[in-house]
């Protein structure tokens, strides 16, 4: 039976990508991932599908269909497909059935990065991903526990800022915000919470709340 490999792919560049997942993607006849990580793999002779963030679903479905078909399919994630993944959804596709062979290739998650570049010991931080749901007031109880708090958002990092300092967090408290980690373009700000609202940043940000 062919495999269905759930493989991460890193924050972005090639240097964060590991051999296994290499591996796996080298060994796969279909590639179904987002343009930037498909890039990566420019040099493996496979099908290729692109996904998007609205066609999550009818792609996981493509995908188990094409190893339905016989043939090995890896499906990417950015960062670890486990954390605000692709895992999730695939398992949910995949369900019970046993014909259908899930091998999950870790990869370095944009939250270890940043962790790592901000020297942060991330065993002693609070870990939030806002992906798949809003933001609610629970966020402030965990950033006042006295560990960093990482936040992976789903929408813009001035909205979660905003909201925030709207429901009692001190404008002054210190955030880093970690921008497109691992590319060339790369930027890291240490700043205040109403920092934030002062500069542009794409939706590819971590934040953390110190
Ligand atoms: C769908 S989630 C995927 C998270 C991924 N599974 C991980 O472990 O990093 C996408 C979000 O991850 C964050 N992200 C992914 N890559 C990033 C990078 N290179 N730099 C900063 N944030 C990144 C951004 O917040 C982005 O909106």
């Amino acid at each position: 039976m062919r495999k269905l490999y759930v493989v991460g792919i890193g924050p972005g560049s090639k240097d964060y990508l590991s051999p296994a997942a290499k591996k796996a993607v080298e060994s796969s006849d279909v590639v179904v991932g987002s343009r930037r990580a498909i890039d990566l793999f420019e040099d493996v002779e496979a099908e290729k599908i692109e996904l998007g963030s609205k066609n999550v679903e009818v792609k996981i479905e493509l995908a188990i269909s094409k190893v339905e078909e016989d043939r090995s399919v890896s499906v990417l994630s950015t960062g670890d497909p486990g954390f605000s993944g692709i895992l999730k959804p695939v398992l949910k596709k995949v369900g019970d059935r046993d014909d259908i062979h899930v091998e999950v290739v870790p990869g370095i998650s944009s939250i270890q990065l940043c962790a790592a570049r901000l020297q942060i010991p991330w065993d002693g931080a609070d870990l939030i991903t806002l992906h798949g749901k809003g933001i609610s007031k629970k966020v402030l109880k965990v950033i006042d526990n006295g560990k960093p708090t990482i936040i992976l958002p789903n929408f813009k990092i001035d909205e979660v800022a905003n909201f925030l300092i709207e429901n009692g967090a001190n404008p002054d408290r210190k955030v880093a915000i970690c921008e497109r980690l691992s590319y060339d373009d790369e930027k890291i700000v240490i700043t205040a919470l109403k920092g934030v609202l002062e500069e542009e940043f794409s939706y590819m940000c971590i934040m953390v709340v110190y």
